[in-house]
């Protein structure tokens, strides 16, 4: 969850990488750094470097006061700590003892300590507590024995276990960079007469378009002309080039305060994106990424959905979809539990990992272990090129477009669409479904755009609730069915971004405890189902009016004109009617406008809230 950049060609190249580390500061900002190689005396040139704790500003105002030399060849990094505390010294890049080369990283060594022993008992003296310092030493030891840096990464990168990119430059050759990856984001970016390296394409698109992608266990070498792929042992191999669709701007904030903000609203034109080319008029789905044949989807008898965090939620909507679509028993799993319960996996399983970043390190290992055991496995991710699409016999791309904000907001929307997709593919592909069906409920998702859209032209009654809870400290969510995955999601969004106790639960569960919290003046989100699941909705205004009648302040989320919940909501959030599982659509909306004010008028970074990365790589 690191951002890493490296750069060579005829441009600055401080300006360069501070500027690709900007764009990728969203990945991590407990500390930065830069490492340049520089002209020095006698000729021969030398690695100039700079690092400070805390966010890219900082190693900004350091850099300005003592401005680094003229370079055409350097690399970057922000971090997001994982092995050692975020201070200076841990700060990336992490020099070999003598100087000679400068490495930064993303990910976990796991073998560094019995490396580190290794190098101690040889005499080295290492200054922080982080793995990367260790591989920075072995690199420089493979070069000073006469090496050069490509093949001293080849030689060490044998060594290493765990995940990592590595990126690393050499004081006597500024001709070239040299970067590694092993379960973890790494891109090249092709110019002309220049090539960069990035842990994702945002590092440098102001500069270029063309990627190459590369794949698992590869060294890439980078110079003003050209660009080699090998294997770990020296082996040519190849990339995949790609050109790269996001301009700049759609990272930009355009105008919002925050890119979750914008994020929110851009959420009708992100359902619109991720049905788009999906079906036809006849409204018969046509998913051409789905690379396993229909006799295989025929085949399958059992779908374990793997996730985290807000994609958990996402497979929690998802399993009430698919199994009244398609009839197909459902398991929903953490990523991180799934290996460790040893599941029950056969080659008729069909197990979706759901990932915005395809970089997710739990699910990454998690649909490792689900191939060894000859399950299908099918991504549902938004980030192109990511591992774990590119690690699936399958893909659902989500096409939000980047999602800057920790907070993730387009990217559950649109998760929710490609599992609504794919439960409705599979209805089709089994028959367990007429395609009229299929037809009627594509045509409401086509709607949902504009239903999210009306969400959001009502955003301020939510920041009017905002503006009135600014204080509190805590605020719990109910939700039944669909509506529970809801609840659980309003919940983390307040967590992150508020860091406020917040508590989502199937309101079903109250009186089995829970209710206890219930004290006077407690702000409570209910979301209620349609009203065409009587039976639902009526249990919900249940539960509504017991823990009114025990002071509860009910904000009730439901449809426009259902006048039988009305009488029992201190406040009333309306939403447009849709069918009973497109409702997490537009229940979400509100509460994800919600935690994003409340956090704002309490003055926090809601894109970069504390603690938290936007991509977890480490395990
Ligand atoms: C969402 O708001 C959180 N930032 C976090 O829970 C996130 O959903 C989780 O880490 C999974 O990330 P992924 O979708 O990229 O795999």
């Amino acid at each position: 969850m690191c951002g890493i950049v490296g750069y060579v060609g005829e441009k600055q190249a401080r300006d360069v990488v501070v500027e690709g580390l900007r764009l990728l500061e969203y990945r991590g900002y407990d500390s930065a750094g830069i490492a340049l190689v520089a002209g020095g005396e006698l000729g021969q040139t030398v690695l100039v470097s700079d690092k400070r704790a805390g966010k890219l500003a900082n190693l900004e105002k350091a850099i300005a006061e003592d401005a680094l030399p003229a370079a055409t060849t350097g690399i970057g990094h922000t971090r997001w700590a994982t092995h050692g505390a975020p201070n200076d010294v841990n700060a990336h890049p992490h020099l070999g003892p003598q100087r000679r080369v400068a490495v930064v990283h993303n990910g976990i060594l796991e073998n560094f300590a019995r490396l580190r022993d290794e190098l101690e008992r040889a005499g080295h003296d290492l200054l922080s507590e982080t793995d990367t310092e260790v591989a920075a030493h072995l690199i420089e030891n493979e070069v000073l024995a006469g090496a050069d840096l490509t093949t001293a990464m080849q030689n060490v990168c044998r060594r290493l276990e765990g995940a990592f990119t590595l990126v690393a430059i050499d004081a006597h050759d500024p001709s070239r960079v040299v970067a590694a990856r092993r379960n973890s984001p790494l891109v090249v970016g092709l110019g002309v007469g220049e090539n960069f390296i990035g842990s994702d394409v945002a590092a440098f698109i102001e500069h270029t378009r063309e990627a190459l992608e590369l794949g698992q266990d590869q060294v890439v070498t980078i110079t003003r002309d050209a660009v080699a792929v090998s294997d770990f042992d020296g082996n040519e191999a190849q990339g995949r080039q790609y050109h790269v669709d996001w301009d700049l701007a759609a990272a930009e904030k355009d105008g919002y305060d925050w890119f979750m903000r914008k994020e929110i609203f851009e959420q009708p034109r992100a359902i619109a994106d991720a049905l788009l080319g999906r079906h036809d008029e006849n409204g018969q789905l046509q998913l051409d990424e789905v690379r396993i044949s229909d006799d295989e989807l025929r085949d399958i008898d059992k779908i374990v959905i793997i996730a985290c965090g807000t994609s958990n939620y996402a497979a929690m909507v998802a399993k009430y979809a698919i199994e009244h679509w398609t009839r197909i028993p459902c398991e929903i799993e953490l990523s991180h539990e799934f290996r460790y319960r040893d599941p029950i996996l056969t080659r008729n399983t069909l197990v979706v990992a759901i990932s915005q970043s395809g970089e997710t390190a739990d699910t990454l290992m998690a649909i490792r272990h689900a191939k060894k055991q000859k399950a299908k496995v099918l991504a549902i991710c938004n980030t192109n090129g990511s591992t774990i699409p590119r690690e699936s016999d399958a893909v659902i791309y989500t096409h939000a477009g980047p999602e800057i904000g920790v907070a993730s907001t387009k990217g559950f929307l649109t998760q929710l669409v490609a599992c609504y997709l794919l439960g409705l593919y599979l209805a089709q592909v089994r028959g367990t479904k007429y395609g009229d069906e299929i037809a009627a409920v594509v045509g409401e998702l086509a709607a949902m755009s504009d239903r999210v859209q009306q969400v959001l032209d009502d955003a301020d009654r939510v920041y009017a609730l905002a503006e009135r809870f600014k204080d509190t400290t805590s605020v719990l969510f109910i939700g039944r069915h669909a509506g529970f995955p809801v609840a659980l999601e309003g919940a983390l969004k307040l967590k992150e971004l508020a860091y406020i106790h917040a508590e989502g639960f199937a309101a079903g569960e109250l009186k089995h405890g829970p209710i206890a919290l219930i004290e006077p003046g407690l702000p409570v989100f209910c979301v209620v189902p349609p009203r065409g699941r009587d039976q639902l909705h009526d249990k919900m205004i249940s539960a509504i009016q017991e823990i009114r009648a025990r002071g509860a302040l009910t904000i009730v989320l439901a449809e426009a004109d259902d006048d039988e919940v009305t009488p029992y909501a201190d406040v009333f959030i309306p939403l447009p009617t849709v069918p009973t599982l497109l409702q997490p659509l537009v229940a979400t909306v509100p509460l994800q406008l919600f935690a994003c004010e409340l956090a704002t008028l309490m003055g926090h970074d809601v894109d970069q809230p504390r603690n938290l990365a936007k991509s977890v790589t480490v395990e």
